[in-house]
């Protein structure tokens, strides 16, 4: 008796892709080459496959042509790499040419803390525009449960493709760690989930090609949720520890001494330490999508909103403190000098998005403080209203500061220089502890 094959004639296509993808033949646009976008394209084009990164933003797609990076984790070196493999454009009818899209568009908060869906809907429909028979569609960016299926699903099947016979739609979330140097993402799991069986395998198929590891899960809601419980739980665990720093300093404790010591423990705590806020794309964000979706199916979320409500409020927090340190040398903030370092959100990564220091900055320009700032990866500060150029570090710009608020521990800052030309330093990082600088005009948060 001939042996039956496991699939049906209607799954063709599934087969063609697999087929496709298995042997690298099949061709990979990444929509959206940002932080996300990029170093994926890059390492698909890298493994061999044909790769077309697709962006509306045309400075970036020049400057990709010449060879020219953006991101910090990848480097020009890497772009040239990679020429005659990657093909950056901004011609949107290389998304009808390509087996497979992935999909890395922003999703920011709107004014309201709503979830702002537009890069989602715009990139869907410009997929949509351009849909064949044979193509899988992966999004990467996050977003809340159910955004895969009941927001982008249907706008495909207006065009007439059935999904897991003509088209196939999956999510998985990026874990991606900008400036990490330890851990490339190629080493970090891969969390696939589909619409349907063939998209989910589809997937992950496909990811094999360039991670170490791919786990699948079984359905595009599990994967969307994976990311918001891995974000959701660094928000509240960083706003548990905001809520210890602020006790402990009432209670006249060193709050960065009881987290070494409570790491010890081999078993049942993780160390996460408090700082001037929350930035970036990620953690401000996410909560507040799935608290948002929490409560359209009628489910009200205390931890979350409670840490991100912690975490929004230590800007101002530190501003007090700023107020307290100053008072004790008998001064205020108004009129006083007050050089803040690093604006960044985070260590080493020049990016602004959602940045502590730039509420930082406000507060004290609505104090009046005499506000300079100085950071190595930011030259100028244009944004929210601030106009600010970095000052350069020196002994003599140092010494005329009243206050110095370090709010970003650049790994480039020089920290004993710094520490030994300054009168007054308050640390939200513990940075100077950190590299080894002990002083008595350091006061830690
Ligand atoms: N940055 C991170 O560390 C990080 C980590 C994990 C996940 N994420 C998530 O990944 C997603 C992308 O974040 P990012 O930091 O890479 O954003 P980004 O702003 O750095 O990059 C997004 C890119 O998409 C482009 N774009 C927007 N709309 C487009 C469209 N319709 N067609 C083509 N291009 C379009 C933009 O021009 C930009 O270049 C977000 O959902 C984010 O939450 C980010």
């Amino acid at each position: 008796m001939a042996i039956q094959s496991p699939y049906k004639k209607e799954h063709t296509m599934y087969k063609q892709l697999l087929k496709l993808i298995q042997s690298k033949k099949s061709k990979v646009c990444v929509l959206g080459l940002g932080y996300v976008g990029l170093p994926i394209a890059v390492e698909f084009a890298k493994k061999g496959f044909f790769v077309y990164g697709f962006d509306t933003k045309r400075s970036r797609i020049e400057k990709l042509q010449k060879g020219i990076s953006y991101i910090d984790d990848i480097s020009n070196k890497h772009i040239k790499a990679v020429i005659g493999k990657f093909h950056p454009t901004h011609d949107v009818k290389v998304l009808s040419e390509a087996d497979v899209i992935i999909i890395c568009v922003p999703t920011p908060l709107r004014i309201n803390k709503a979830p702002d869906m537009s890069f989602i809907l715009k990139a869907t429909c410009s997929v949509a525009d351009h849909l064949r028979p044979g193509q899988l569609i992966i999004l990467e960016s996050t977003t809340y449960p159910g955004t895969t299926r009941d927001i982008m699903l249907p706008v495909f099947k207006r065009k007439g493709l059935v999904p897991e016979k003509d088209f196939f739609l999956a999510f998985s979330p990026e874990r991606i760690d900008p400036g990490n140097k330890k851990c490339h993402f190629t080493k970090i799991p891969k969390i696939a989930g589909g619409t349907g069986v063939f998209s989910g395998k589809l997937a992950v198929v496909l990811y094999s090609k360039v991670i170490d590891k791919v786990v699948q899960v079984s359905s595009a809601e599990s994967a969307e949720m994976v990311k918001l419980l891995e974000n959701t739980f660094r928000n509240v665990n960083i706003g548990l520890v905001n809520e210890f720093a602020m006790l402990c300093d009432k209670l006249n404790i060193d709050i960065w001494e009881v987290i070494e010591a409570a790491k010890t423990k081999p078993f049942g705590f993780m160390p996460f330490y408090p700082g001037p806020g929350i930035g970036g794309h990620c953690l401000p964000c996410d909560p507040l999508y799935l608290s948002w979706k929490a409560k359209k199916i009628g489910f009200k979320t205390s931890m979350i909103n409670l840490a991100s409500k912690i975490n929004f409020l230590m800007p101002g927090y530190v501003i007090e403190r700023a107020k307290r340190i100053l008072h004790k040398r008998k001064s205020g903030l108004k009129g006083a000098r007050v050089l803040v370092l690093g604006v960044t959100y985070k260590r080493d990564i020049k990016d602004l998005r959602e940045s502590p220091a730039l509420n930082v900055i406000e507060i004290l320009q609505n104090e009046k403080a005499k506000i300079s700032y100085s950071d190595p990866l930011i030259p100028y500060l244009d944004i929210n209203g601030i106009n600010l150029k970095s000052t350069e570090i020196n002994q003599a710009n140092l010494k005329k500061q009243d206050l110095i608020i370090l709010i970003t521990d650049h790994t480039k800052f020089k920290y004993s220089f710094i520490a030994k030309h300054s009168r007054l330093i308050f640390d939200t990082r513990n940075a100077f502890f950190t590299h080894n600088v002990k002083s008595a005009n350091i006061v830690k948060l």
